[in-house]
């Protein structure tokens, strides 16, 4: 989170700045290069103008006098200097390799200058084997072209000035880079420190824990405010859930009284009626069965509403241990319609869950199984490790169920059309996904691997 928000402020800075140098340092090289072109100019202008006596008065003879001006403008300025007199031989040269007397007449730019047009431009050198930036003037008296003088520079040697000037830009783009990230950090710690405490909140908040409050003292006005909305809203809904649960709670308390006592009455009428198949008794019985069913679903709703007041500790448990006794109880159950209970996989399998709770979602798996499973075929219950956590698969050969409904089936009330007139509440799921999540574990239906027809009831826990 800090890193992440230093990075973009720094992403922004580079941006800023390459937003703002790259035409700065393109203005600036240009500025650079027409100032050495100018300068070149004035300097051949100005030695032109003492190349105009010397050349007048004694033209197309060396001149020692003109040799002088030629050095020093050369030192000054590090260009090389070629004069020339009308027929664009040379008189005078800073380069000692230029002999006198040579012809520079078929130089274009010398051959321009010639017919009095000044020359700025670049060329291919071919003696010098690089390219070059030369400036070319002539040397008038009145309209009487009596020379030319040139300057010329490799260009790169003028190309190294201009990169100079550059990377001074360049240097302060990293200097200004520098002083925004020693800005940034600090400034990101500033925003990221109380963002991150209001993260931590949440998770709290996301983890059932309703009396969290975010401290909205610290940070940014805005953060401030996000802390007190977030205040506000995990207190109303902590309100809210408590008075939820404290109606499901009083509701089904309440009706646990008049019920067992109805459940007394019925037992008492049955008594007096006897056991004979008359039209009372069987209608009795059927009474007593929805009783059985409507005390069993006040059981559960009682449960669930309890196992949503909040986070109850977690133990470690052993998995295997568990399957294995709860197996040896629903053994007897399982015989009469000769269906097999079989266990396989890992002898030892430590792993955390609430209290109790393994043991109730193994025996509503069981119990799911043994409603779809045809009589004569396996059950199987499997217990595995899959990386960091215990798989316990309960799989039936009954006849499954669609993608559609594994998801529906979690849901409370939710009862597929197969199994509603077997006993059952449609709330076994919703208690067995309940756990899970309490238990820090997830729980789901899944069609079987071999593509067998049946079902696999998952439960995976954090292994040990
Ligand atoms: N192993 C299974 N095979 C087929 N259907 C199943 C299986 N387990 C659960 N179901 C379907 O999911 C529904 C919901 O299950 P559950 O919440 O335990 O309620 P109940 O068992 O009381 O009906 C069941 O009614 C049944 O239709
Ligand atoms: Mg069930």
């Amino acid at each position: 989170m800090k890193i992440r928000l230093i990075g973009a402020l720094v992403t922004v800075a580079v941006l800023i700045l390459l937003v703002f140098s790259i035409p700065l340092a393109t203005f600036v090289a240009q500025v650079e290069r027409e100032r050495l072109v100018t300068a070149l100019e004035r300097d051949a202008f100005v030695l032109a103008g003492h190349a105009k006596e010397t050349l007048n008065t004694t033209a197309g003879s060396v001149l020692p006098s003109l040799q002088p001006y030629v050095d020093s403008y050369s030192k000054s300025s590090d260009a090389r200097i070629v004069v020339t007199n009308a027929s664009g031989l040379v008189v005078a040269s800073s380069d000692p390799t230029i002999a006198f007397g040579r012809d520079f007449s078929n130089r274009l730019e010398v051959a321009g200058a010639l017919k009095g047009l000044p020359a700025v431009g670049e060329r291919d050198s071919a003696t010098l084997g690089e390219r070059l930036l030369f400036v070319a003037v002539p040397v008038l008296l009145g309209d009487t072209v009596l020379g030319v003088v040139r300057f010329s520079n490799p260009k790169s040697v003028v190309d190294e000035e201009v990169q100079r000037h550059v990377k001074g830009i360049a240097v302060a783009g990293l200097i200004t880079l520098l002083a925004a990230a020693l800005v940034a950090i600090p400034l990101a710690l500033t925003i990221a420190r109380p963002i991150g405490r209001l993260r931590a909140s949440t998770e709290r908040l996301a983890d059932g824990d309703f009396s969290v409050q975010a401290d909205d003292t610290k940070g940014p006005p805005e953060v401030r405010e996000l802390s007190r909305s977030f205040n506000a809203m995990a207190g109303r809904i902590g309100l809210m859930l408590e008075s939820q649960q404290q109606f499901s709670g009083a509701v089904s308390h309440q009706l646990r009284t008049p019920l067992t006592a109805l459940r007394l009455r019925l037992d008492q009428a049955q008594d007096a009626v006897g056991d004979d198949m008359s039209p009372v008794a069987i209608a009795l019985e059927a009474s007593r069965v929805e009783i059985d069913r409507l005390q069993e679903m006040i059981e559960q709703l009682l449960a669930l509403s309890r196992l949503e007041g909040g986070s109850a500790a977690t133990v470690t448990v052993n998995a295997s241990a568990i399957v294995r006794s709860r197996i040896a109880v629903w053994d007897s159950l399982a015989a009469e319609r000769q269906i097999t209970l079989k266990v396989l996989g890992l002898e030892t399998a430590p792993c955390v869950a609430l209290e109790g709770a393994l043991e109730q979602i193994v025996d509503n798996y069981i119990d799911n199984a043994l409603t779809a499973a045809p009589d004569n075929s396996t059950i199987t219950v499997e217990v595995h490790r899959v990386q960091r956590h215990i798989h316990v698969d309960v799989i039936d050969e009954g006849p499954g169920l669609s993608e559609e409904k594994r998801a529906l089936a979690f849901e409370r009330f939710w009862r597929g059309a197969t199994t509603e007139n077997a006993p059952g509440t449609g709330l076994g799921l919703a208690i067995v996904r309940q756990l899970a999540v309490a238990s820090g574990g997830v729980a789901e239906l899944l069609p079987r691997a071999d593509g067998n027809s049946g079902l696999v009831a998952r439960i995976s826990l954090l292994a040990r």
